[in-house]
């Protein structure tokens, strides 16, 4: 049974600016992704996104990857650059972003969820959740009815 991640209360870590800044992207996968080589990223990212104070989630099948970061703007940024320049994946665009008070995946350094596994309603159901909001020409807000979504995305999704 997959874990029930959601929901969870807004969150504060000590020292957080008075602004939390949060952005979603959705990218292009350039290869098949293996499921070990997603949990080792899963991993490193995780550990290198707690020195960072930078939370989030990632969710990925063989059409597109999401993923979204929240935590000290320039850090996010700077993060973000990294993760562009990554070889695995392509295309990658920024399709909302937002300030709030406090982080809305806060209990999460990193999680990779995958709906690789899923039945094809549920594949079908995030393809055109990405696509709808990767499509459209204006950055959107990253509201918190949208990182809902993803969190139930997740929730119902492998770990893998
Ligand atoms: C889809 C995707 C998401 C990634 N997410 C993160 C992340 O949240 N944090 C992170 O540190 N690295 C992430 N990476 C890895 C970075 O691109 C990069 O390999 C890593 O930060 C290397 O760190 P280093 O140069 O400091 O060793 C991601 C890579 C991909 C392809």
């Amino acid at each position: 049974m997959p874990t029930v991640v959601s929901p969870s209360p807004p969150l504060r870590f000590p020292g957080d600016p008075a602004e939390i800044f949060s952005l979603a992207y959705a990218s292009r996968p350039s290869r098949v992704l293996q499921g070990p080589e997603m949990q080792s990223l899963e991993r490193q990212s995780a550990i290198n996104n707690k020195v960072l104070k930078i939370t989030g989630l990632l969710i990925w099948d063989d059409e597109w990857i999401v993923q979204i970061l929240e935590g000290e703007e320039e850090e996010v940024r700077r993060l973000l650059e990294k993760i562009e320049a990554d070889d695995r994946h392509r295309d990658l665009r920024v399709f909302a972003e937002n300030f709030t008070p406090a982080r809305r995946l806060g209990e999460w350094n990193m999680v990779f969820r995958t709906v690789r596994y899923q039945a094809p309603k549920m594949r079908d159901s995030y393809r055109g959740l990405v696509e709808s909001l990767a499509d459209t020409p204006l950055k959107l807000e990253l509201s918190d009815d949208r990182v809902a979504s993803f969190r139930r995305m997740a929730d119902l999704c492998e770990a893998l």
